[in-house]
């Protein structure tokens, strides 16, 4: 394989641009050629090509975001933009593709790959963590790293005032920024779409925390159950105690990627480009059990996400 193409899609993530110049710096590495693909397959289907060289990648590693720019494309939904993301493709010379981004992006890589014959590596990039086949997405990390430290930051407030915080995070129908941000920070209380939750059992937990000498209390709520503010209110009815919900919102997917995500991007770019090498497309690259690991991308968008109820007992057990 002598040339490729690399795109980001979806939401973006921290470390999506380590991963861009982990796969380029990689390919030029193999002596293959690198097509940035602006704006993910919107980028695609409207042929928005750039040459990527050495030192396109400089001084990015450390830069939340994506400097090929993402997009959430409906069109790559059909059959007519799926020709015209091939016609860019075959046009350009382009003999495998890498796509960075979550599930849906994946669904796109898929349809290459199966319908289309176009060998093509995904990388899991998503601060949702998501994807069943992988433990990690790039830019979960992060984002739980920037949601604890607006917790800690709640804390203060809401202990000089005694009062309820319900805080919440992002995740689509995942729980999982939830119970990641909830155990690292203390949270009492985490309330996600996977399990069924009581809000007289809620009220409970807050009384008896009160009665245990808590000054404050923090609930993390998943935006996949209901907003923190609609809860809040809810809560507020059946409590005396002072509640107030905040929202992260988008500031959960900025900022500089940690060192965990710096990592992953390495190694998925650096695993991604040497499948293509390889002449192996179909494959999506992840982390279990701290090995990198590869596997066939129908499988993997087939497997159904499970929620680590182990670890949301811990929280049940440690957060009082
Ligand atoms: O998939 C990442 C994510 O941030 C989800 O957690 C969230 O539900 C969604 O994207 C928000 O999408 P948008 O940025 O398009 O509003």
């Amino acid at each position: 394989m002598k040339r490729i193409g690399l795109l980001t899609s979806g939401g973006d993530a921290p470390g999506m641009n380590a991963a861009i110049r982990a796969v380029v710096r990689t390919a030029i590495y193999y002596g293959m050629e690198v097509f940035g693909v602006e704006r993910g397959y919107a980028g695609l289907i409207e042929g928005q090509l750039i040459p990527m060289e050495m030192r396109s990648v400089s001084n990015i590693v450390q830069c939340g975001g994506t400097r090929l720019r993402s997009a959430r494309c409906m069109e790559m939904l059909t059959k007519e933009g799926q020709e015209k993301a091939v016609e860019t493709i075959k046009k350009n010379g382009i003999e495998g593709l890498v796509v960075i981004g979550g599930d849906g992006s994946f669904r796109g890589a898929k349809i290459l790959s199966e319908q289309y014959g176009i060998p093509t590596i995904g990388i899991p990039g998503t601060i949702d963590n998501d994807l069943e086949y992988t433990d990690y997405t790039l830019g979960f990390d992060t984002a739980v790293n920037t949601c604890l430290d607006i917790i800690n930051k709640l804390r203060d407030t809401m202990t000089s005032h005694e009062r309820v915080s319900v805080v919440e995070v992002m995740g689509r129908h995942c729980g999982d920024i939830a119970l990641y941000s909830g155990i690292a920070s203390g949270a009492e209380i985490i309330v996600v779409p996977e399990i069924e939750f009581s809000i007289e059992d809620i009220v409970e937990r807050i009384k008896r925390s009160r009665a245990n000498g808590k000054h404050s209390n923090i609930i993390l709520i998943a935006e996949g159950v209901m907003s923190a503010e609609k809860f809040a209110t809810k809560l507020q009815e059946l409590t005396s105690y002072d509640v107030r919900p905040t929202c992260i919102g988008h500031v959960q997917r900025g900022g500089s990627p940690s060192m965990a995500d710096r990592m992953l991007a390495a190694q998925f770019g650096n695993r991604a480009v040497r499948l293509l090498k390889d002449g192996i497309g179909n494959r999506v690259v992840g982390i279990r059990d701290n090995k990198i690991i590869d596997m066939d991308i129908i499988e993997a968008v087939s497997m159904k996400k499970t929620f680590d109820r182990e670890l949301y007992e811990t929280l049940q057990m440690i957060s009082m």
